[in-house]
């Protein structure tokens, strides 16, 4: 089969990286880059540590509005499909290239593969919120990855035949690249960091960034904490942006140990090695239970419920510097969370080739 895959962020193209592998050795895939995230080590620095061939098409397309944004890829794939003329596109997560990639191809009744479907905050005012709920309803293969996941795709009204419960292919890339990143990642002795030293921090969400109080209260509550413990803190460029606009870099900076994203091989090692984990990001909720190392959530909501209720994860909604500063020693005094299987056996790749061959 001829599959023409959509990638743009960050996320994608590890998830992407992890079943390409395996999906071109039965089918021809083509590769799609929308160009959402275009900066060296959010983009390129995947492809190349992770295998991940070229992109076939760079739509070149960076950010602007949402609605500018999703409209422009949205018809620059469609050129893409009319002209590759695939028989199934396949889509991951949530974000803007996700449902520009899947409404072009519904349009076009090509149908959609949706990695990753089913996860709800129930928040419409998040961006996810809307694009995943749009693309599950275009798609008609949807690869969930928990059980909660499909039951939510269900109360939609989703026929059952659609929905493959299969895991989580993030759990399947932990386990791949895991010798690799022991292998080949320096970022520990770089940064000067013993084991469980330190609190490893990512932020990078719209209701975080947009929102001055809100990123306030998360700066001020880190630097409290840092007092004890250091923070490291890769900072996604729109939290960069975000906190020189609302001039809370120059203090970040002091308090913090920022510095510029990494890698994934450096990311699953800085993950390893975290006393704690403290994000807003999907992925990293989940790669902080992989890895066995308690996180707190600066949300309201997540989408990965199980992972509060086994007590790995603590949502924390960042209220006030004290707020965050108060639920992080919270979770450093936690004891870890229960030993359970949430996401699957590791071969949720597997399983998905297996059912776009059908
Ligand atoms: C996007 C996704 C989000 C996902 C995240 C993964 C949407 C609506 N959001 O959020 O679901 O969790 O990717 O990281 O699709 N920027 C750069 N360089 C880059 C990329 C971004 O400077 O390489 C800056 C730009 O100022 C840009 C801003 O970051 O405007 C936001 O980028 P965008 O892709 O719109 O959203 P993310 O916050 O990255
Ligand atoms: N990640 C990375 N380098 C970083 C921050 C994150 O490689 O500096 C990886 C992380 O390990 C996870 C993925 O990016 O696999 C999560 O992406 P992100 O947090 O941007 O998006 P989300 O998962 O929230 O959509």
């Amino acid at each position: 089969m001829r599959i023409v895959t959509i990638v743009g962020a960050r996320p994608q193209f590890i998830k992407a990286a992890t079943v390409s592998r395996v999906l071109r050795k039965q089918h021809t895939e083509i590769l799609i880059h929308t160009g959402q995230h275009y900066d060296y080590n959010m983009s390129e620095v995947f492809f190349k540590q992770l295998e991940l061939p070229q992109p076939d098409y760079n739509l070149g397309i960076v950010s602007k509005t949402h609605g500018s944004q999703t409209g422009r890829m949205l018809e620059s794939i469609e050129k893409v499909l009319i002209k590759e003329k695939p028989h199934r596109v396949l889509v991951y997560g949530d974000t803007n290239s996700t449902l520009a990639g899947a409404l072009a191809a519904a349009k076009l009744h090509i149908p959609v593969a949706h990695v990753e479907a089913g996860l709800r905050s129930f928040n419409r005012s998040m961006p996810e919120e809307i694009n995943r709920i749009l693309t599950d309803h275009t798609a008609d293969l949807l690869f969930a990855p928990t059980k909660v996941a499909t039951e939510n795709l269900c109360r939609e009204g989703i026929p059952q035949e659609r929905i493959h419960l299969v895991g989580d292919v993030m759990y399947d890339a932990t386990l791949f690249y895991n010798e690799k990143a022991h292998r080949e990642s320096r970022i520990l002795n770089l940064l000067g960091l013993d084991p469980k030293s330190y609190i490893l921090v990512t932020i990078h969400r719209a209701e975080n960034t947009d929102d001055s109080s809100r990123l306030r209260a998360i700066v001020e509550g880190l630097s409290k904490v840092a007092k004890d413990i250091p923070i490291i803190f890769p900072i996604h460029p729109r939290t960069r942006k975000a906190l020189e606009s609302y001039g809370y870099l120059a203090e970040a900076e002091v308090c913090l140990r920022l510095i510029e994203p990494v890698g994934y091989l450096d990311m699953v090692m800085l993950e390893k090695n975290a006393r704690l984990i403290a994000t807003d990001s999907g992925g990293v909720q989940k790669e902080a239970f992989f890895n066995k190392v308690t996180c707190v959530t600066l949300r309201s909501e997540t989408e990965w419920v199980e992972l509060v209720k086994t007590n790995w994860n603590y949502l924390v909604y960042p209220l006030s510097g004290d707020n965050v500063a108060r639920e992080v020693y919270v979770a450093l005094s936690a004891p870890p969370g229960l030993e359970i299987n949430l996401y699957g056996d590791g071969r949720s790749v597997g399983k998905i080739v297996r059912k776009i061959a059908i």
